[in-house]
C-alpha cells in the first residue's frame, strides 16, 4: 500500500459550562456556530463535553463543582464558560463557587479583554470614528484585590469589623507584565499603558509600578506610559485613539473593561479569555457579561460576545485562520443589520446565530423578521 499523506485532522476537546441566566442561551449559540465552522473548514474537529455546574446545582447539592470536578476539567484543551449568578444566591458565593474556583487553581493569571467598535455598530461616543477605539485590556487574574484574603469579626455588633486585603507579589506582577508587554509588542502600535493608583496606595501599587518599569527594560521596542486609574476613565472617554494595550490590576481592569465594552457599543459583544500562558492547565473563555436576569429566557441575549469569545478560543488553540473567519462572518452579519436590541436592532438570539451560521456556510445572512 502506498503511504498516505493526508495530514491528521487536529481534534480539540472543549468543556462547556453554560451555568446561569443567559449563559445557556449564548453558549448554545456559540457551540452551534463553532460546529458550523468546523464542518465548513474540515481542518480541525471539536468535541464538546457539557458540565451542568450552575447555581441550580448548587441549590440542590450545596456545591457548584462536584468532588473531582477540577480533575475532569483539566483533561480538556479549553473551557467555554457562560455566566454565573442567580438572584437567590449571594454573588460572592456564586462567583467564588464556580468562576474563581476554576481561574485560581488553574493559574489563569492573564485575563485578556479585546474591545473594538464592530463594523455596522456604533460607539456612544459622539466623535468616535472607526479604528479610534481598538484596545486590549490585560487584567491581573490571580491575586490583587480579589486574592480572597481578609476576615470579619464581631458580627452584628456596632463595632463589627471586616478586612479585604490586597495581595501583590513580585512573581505574579512580573509574569503578568511580561504577558502584557508581549501583547503590546504583537500589535501594530506597540503601545502599553500601565494603570496604577500608586499615589494613594503606597505599597502594593508602588511594587506594581516598579516591576512594570523593570520589565519595560526587556521590551525597548514597546512605548510605555503610566496612568492613574481615575484619570484613565476620562482618557478612555475623551481620547480613545491615544490608547492601545492596557495592563491593570484585578479590580481596576474589572471596572475599566465594563466601561470599555460600553464605549464599544454594548456589553453584549465583549469577550474575555482567562489564560494560563504556561499551558499547564486549560484556559477558560467567556463573554464579559453576567447572567442578565432581566432578559433571561426572552431569547434576546446578544450572542456576539460568545462568538467573539469562541474566536479567541480558536486563536489560543492555534486555529487563527478559523478565528479570523468566524470574526469576518460576525462582522458581515453586523453590517447587514441583523443585530439584537442592545445594539439597536430587533433580531433574536436565534436569528443572529442563524445569520452567522449561514454566512459561515457561504449562504446569505438570514433576514430579520
Ligand atoms: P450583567 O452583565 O448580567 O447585565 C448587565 C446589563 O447588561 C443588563 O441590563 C443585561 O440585560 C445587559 N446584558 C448583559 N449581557 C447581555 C447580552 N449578551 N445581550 C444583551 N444585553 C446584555 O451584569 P449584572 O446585572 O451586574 O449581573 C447579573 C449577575 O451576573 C450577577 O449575579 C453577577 O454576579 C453575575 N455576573 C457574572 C459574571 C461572570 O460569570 N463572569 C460577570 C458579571 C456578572
Ligand atoms: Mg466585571
Amino acid at each position: 500500500m502506498s503511504p498516505s499523506f493526508t495530514p491528521a485532522t487536529k481534534s480539540y476537546s472543549i468543556a462547556s459550562i453554560p451555568a446561569d441566566g443567559i449563559g445557556p442561551e449564548v453558549v448554545e449559540a456559540g457551540v452551534e456556530v463553532l460546529k458550523a465552522l468546523a464542518d465548513q473548514l474540515q481542518s480541525f474537529k471539536l468535541e464538546f463535553t457539557d458540565y451542568d455546574w450552575s447555581s441550580e446545582t448548587y441549590k440542590k447539592t450545596g456545591k457548584y463543582i462536584p468532588d473531582g470536578g477540577l480533575e475532569q476539567l483539566k483533561k480538556h484543551d479549553a473551557i467555554l464558560f457562560g455566566a454565573v449568578g442567580a438572584p437567590d444566591v449571594p454573588d460572592h458565593i456564586s462567583l467564588w463557587g464556580l468562576r474563581l474556583a476554576i481561574c485560581q487553581p488553574f493559574q489563569q493569571y492573564a485575563n485578556v479583554r479585546p474591545t473594538r467598535v464592530l463594523p455596522g455598530t456604533q460607539s456612544p461616543l459622539r466623535n468616535c470614528k472607526e479604528g479610534d477605539l481598538d484596545w486590549v485590556i490585560i487584567r491581573e487574574n490571580s491575586e490583587g484585590e480579589y486574592a480572597g484574603q481578609g476576615g470579619r469579626s464581631h458580627r452584628g455588633c456596632a463595632w463589627e469589623t471586616a478586612t479585604e486585603v490586597s495581595i501583590f507579589t513580585r512573581h505574579a506582577i512580573t509574569r503578568l507584565m511580561r504577558f502584557a508587554f508581549e501583547t503590546a509588542r504583537s500589535r501594530p502600535r506597540k503601545l502599553l499603558t500601565v494603570v496604577t493608583k500608586s499615589n494613594a496606595q503606597r505599597n502594593g501599587m508602588v511594587l506594581w509600578d516598579e516591576v512594570a518599569a523593570e520589565v519595560a527594560g526587556e521590551f525597548p521596542d514597546v512605548t510605555v506610559d503610566k496612568m492613574l486609574v481615575d484619570a484613565m476613565t476620562t482618557r478612555m472617554v475623551l481620547k480613545p485613539e491615544t490608547i492601545d494595550t492596557i495592563v491593570a490590576t484585578n479590580l481596576h481592569a474589572d471596572i475599566l473593561s465594563d466601561l470599555a465594552a460600553a464605549l464599544a457599543g454594548s456589553i453584549g459583544i465583549a469577550p474575555t479569555s482567562n489564560l494560563d500562558p504556561t499551558r499547564e492547565h486549560p484556559s477558560m473563555f467567556e463573554p464579559i457579561h453576567g447572567s442578565a436576569f432581566d432578559i433571561t429566557g426572552k431569547g434576546v441575549a446578544n450572542p456576539v460576545a460568545t462568538f467573539w469569545t469562541a474566536a479567541e478560543m480558536l486563536a489560543w488553540l492555534g486555529e487563527k485562520e478559523a478565528a479570523d473567519r468566524l470574526m469576518e462572518s460576525v462582522e458581515r452579519v453586523c453590517v447587514s443589520g441583523v443585530m439584537t436590541a442592545d445594539l439597536g436592532g430587533s433580531a433574536t438570539t436565534k436569528e443572529v446565530t442563524a445569520a452567522v451560521v449561514a454566512d459561515i456556510l457561504g449562504g446569505k445572512a438570514a433576514k430579520t423578521a
